[in-house]
């Protein structure tokens, strides 16, 4: 999985002077599954229609394998796209919607001698028919061909784009978000289909979601955009325990963010308070940002803990409770199995792993307080009030 295939280097574009991707520098491993993620107008789109040859990057250049392809036209590169709004064709059935692809001749070109001719070339039926068959099987759709696509559900129809994307064994297939109009249900089983056949056919998948989870849970390489800008490339893991800043930490799983000053290597004060962590490296006294994961929080008594506070809001979550803690004013969420009363003292415990320290950046101070979070708590909470007089009203 090391050889790389496709690159965007220094890609910028822009409409009317307004850079909606900016410097965007990527590499791309074959039979590799890349997630672009971020919120709606980071630019997913955009990345994805660049790599696909719909859009011609303003500044940059993209390569494949090596070549630079800024000029090739999207039928000409060996990728595909499935979308999020299908796009079948309704009046053919679930056999033609696959196999229209390959009805069109393609057009090849071969070295004679020392010219280069090129050719058109057909398939014969009985090779479409084997692919189409080919490919109902790797989607879970065999007994299907001959049912109209208007008669499928969701995420029989997804099944079919896929089809139809991988019928022509592209190198590479570009996913928009293909899973968005499925229900959650739907949309997990898919997830695991996907990733599946990516491995089945070792062919290399770029997906875009704004779905963390997602995110996370599929990819080989997540790469996290706000802004036009990549803001981090890694593993799901790398993202997840080393992000590189605070949007990354806010944006992929719950975070408390706290305002620290790093007093040595492997001592944070937070709180004017030191901890011991695993990170070195930065200045004397520099201001950083601190992630401390909910998960990642001790709960002991009050007088044996590094920090004391009160429990403001409990919710049950099935697996832990999500405890919001008030220290000094500042709100922390807290997943834990141990069940903290509102109103009580507690103490915390934070292992030095459980501490992630960042630099500042233009995202500090804009994340990672869970006051507001508890606020929607406590509207929940109103919602159940009864006022004097009118408890228990139908029985009077
Ligand atoms: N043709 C265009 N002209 C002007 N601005 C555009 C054009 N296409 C996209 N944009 C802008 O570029 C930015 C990035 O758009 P893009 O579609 O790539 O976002 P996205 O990350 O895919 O978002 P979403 O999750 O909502 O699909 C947006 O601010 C969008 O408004
Ligand atoms: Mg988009």
């Amino acid at each position: 999985m090391s050889k790389e295939l496709i690159r965007l280097s220094d890609c910028v574009m822009s409409y009317d002077g307004d850079v909606v991707l900016d410097h965007i520098n990527l590499y791309i491993n074959d039979r590799e599954f890349l997630t672009l993620l971020g919120p709606s107008g980071c630019g997913k789109t955009t990345t994805l229609r660049i790599i696909g040859g719909f859009l011609s990057p303003t500044a940059g250049d993209v390569f494949f394998d090596g070549v630079r392809i800024n000029d090739v036209p999207p039928h000409k590169r060996a990728v595909n796209t499935v979308f999020q709004k299908y796009a079948l064709f309704p009046h053919l059935n679930v056999y033609e919607n696959v196999a229209f692809g390959l009805r069109i001749p393609r057009t090849e070109t071969v070295e004679q001698g020392e010219k280069t001719i090129s050719r058109k070339v057909k398939l014969s039926r009985q090779e479409i028919h084997n692919r189409v068959m080919e490919m109902l099987e790797v989607v879970n759709l065999k007994g299907f061909e001959r049912r109209s696509v208007s008669a499928l559900s969701g995420g029989q129809q997804q099944r079919v784009a896929i089809a139809r994307a991988l019928v022509n064994h592209p190198k590479v297939l570009l996913l928009d978000e293909p899973l968005g109009a499925l229900d959650m249900r739907l949309r997990k089983d898919m997830q695991g289909e996907l990733k599946r056949i990516q491995r089945e056919m070792g062919i290399t998948f770029v997906y875009v979601t704004h779905d963390q989870e997602e995110a996370l849970a599929m990819s080989d390489t997540v790469v996290v955009m706000d802004q036009g800008k990549i803001q981090q490339i890694g593993t799901p893991e790398d993202i997840y325990n080393e992000p590189k800043n605070a949007f990354v930490a806010d944006f992929i799983g719950e975070s408390n963010i706290l305002d620290g000053v790093m007093r040595a290597d492997g001592v944070v004060e937070i709180f004017n308070r030191r901890f011991p962590c695993l990170d070195k490296g930065f200045a004397p006294d520099e201001p950083v940002d601190v992630v401390i994961r909910p998960e990642d929080v001790d709960i002991v008594d009050p007088g044996s803990g590094q920090l004391r506070g009160t429990v403001t809001a409990v919710t049950f979550k099935g697996v832990h409770y999500d405890t919001i803690v008030d220290f000094y004013g500042f709100k922390w969420l807290i997943q834990t199995t141990d069940f903290c009363p509102t109103g009580s003292d507690i103490g915390i415990q934070i292992d030095p792993d459980g501490i992630h320290v960042m630099r500042k950046s233009q995202y500090s101070g804009l994340f990672g307080d869970y006051s507001s979070y508890s606020e929607e708590y406590d509207e929940i909470g109103d919602a159940d009030y009864v006022p004097d007089g009118e408890e228990d009203g139908h029985e009077a």
